[in-house]
């Protein structure tokens, strides 16, 4: 059968969410499939990835309505009219949310079939693993010895940022908002120092954890954790800024949302660092071996909550905001 007598399902968000996400701001749609042009290939999607950050596409405009969303997703090529990619092959790329997508090569990235489970290059061995490989090495330049503090800790990026911080030789600190994701970090992934910020004296534990102060801080939420990472943080500190989630379900206006520590960035000298892993291509092959052999052994712990369909998708989002689940979140269609 060729592409063009397929009907692709994919996941629409059909309206703009102006408070926190619902499952009833998506649709699972149809989409008849053209045929393959020369250059492109046919990719039966396997796993697809839940990123907190496509709450903002869906707010600000950058998703479209009523047409399918983006995402990271990992397939296997059914049919190639693409001289690079032959059927069979495993792939990663952007355009997921749907069980059946057709790629073009562009941000595309073969993936390896070995024994590794498919799961770890969705999460550790994946992009936002990459991003907490960047955000700790290149951003953040962490030194052993130094204080690290991880926020969003038992998520996909933050369990990872958090165990590599403790493999480097650093005093981990890490931030969950839930007991399951504290005992989960100091049971399972060796995390020793742990702080639920939905408890009322979150402020002083910290403060408490880190008695000779912050070196680094590895900020995947913003907000008032930012803050008072800030309120800290030594001279020379550096702030890697991977993500600000807390922002992202938020109504408040943007500009109302921001800390109000960053005068002690100035008189301490402290980096705040943005970055972007496009731009750090040449630590892929460092980053996949070294967090590889990690997994492999056992050094490095990982958790996915797997679900089954697209129908799943809509609350997958709004759950994954809400914070009720553990590590990565990714949907299986097959
Ligand atoms: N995944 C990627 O490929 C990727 C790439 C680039 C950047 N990032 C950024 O990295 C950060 C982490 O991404 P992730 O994919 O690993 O997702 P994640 O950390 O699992 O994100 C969901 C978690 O965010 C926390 N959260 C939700 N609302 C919060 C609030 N108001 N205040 C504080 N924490 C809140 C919750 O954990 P608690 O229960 O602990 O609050 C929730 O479980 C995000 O900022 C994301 O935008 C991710």
């Amino acid at each position: 059968m060729t592409s063009k007598h397929r009907i692709a399902r994919e996941v629409h968000i059909v309206r703009r969410p102006d408070g926190p996400l619902s499952a009833d701001d998506f649709v699972v749609a149809e989409q008849p499939l053209a045929d393959l042009a020369p250059g492109e290939f046919l990719i039966a999607n396997r796993l697809l990835s839940i990123d907190p950050v496509r709450r903002v596409f869906f707010a600000n405009g950058t998703a479209p309505l009523n047409a399918g969303l983006h995402s990271f997703a990992i397939g296997q090529v059914l049919e190639s009219r693409h001289p690079d990619y032959a059927p069979g092959e495993i792939v990663g790329h952007y355009r997921g949310l749907r069980d059946l997508a057709i790629g073009r090569g562009e941000e595309t990235r073969k993936i390896p079939v070995g024994e590794d489970p498919l799961e770890w290059h969705m999460g550790p061995l994946g992009v936002g693993g990459f991003f907490a490989y960047v955000g700790l090495i290149e951003a953040a330049r962490v030194r052993p010895g130094e204080s690290v503090l991880v926020s969003s800790a038992a998520g996909s990026v933050g369990s990872l940022a958090a165990q590599l911080a403790r493999l480097i030789g650093c005093r981990v600190v890490a931030t969950v908002g839930s007991p399951d994701k504290q005992a989960w970090l100091t049971d399972v992934a060796g995390v020793e120092r742990v702080i639920d910020y939905k408890r009322g004296d979150w402020r002083e534990r910290l403060a408490a954890a880190l008695p000779d102060g912050l070196d680094v801080y590895f900020d995947n939420v913003g907000g008032a954790q930012l803050d008072a990472a800030l309120s800290l943080i030594n001279p020379h500190g550096r702030v890697a800024v991977c993500g600000m989630v807390s922002t992202y379900d938020s109504v408040a206006p943007f500009s109302e949302r921001a800390g109000a520590w960053t005068w002690r960035m100035m008189t301490s000298q402290v980096e705040l660092k943005s970055y972007h892993v496009r731009d750090h291509q040449r630590l892929w092959p460092a980053f996949q071996r070294s967090v590889g052999d990690w997994l492999r052994s056992g050094a490095i712990r990982t958790e996915t909550q797997v679900l089954d369909s697209l129908e799943a998708v809509p609350q997958a989002f709004v759950d994954l905001i809400a914070g009720k689940g553990l590590g990565k979140t990714v949907v299986r269609l097959s």
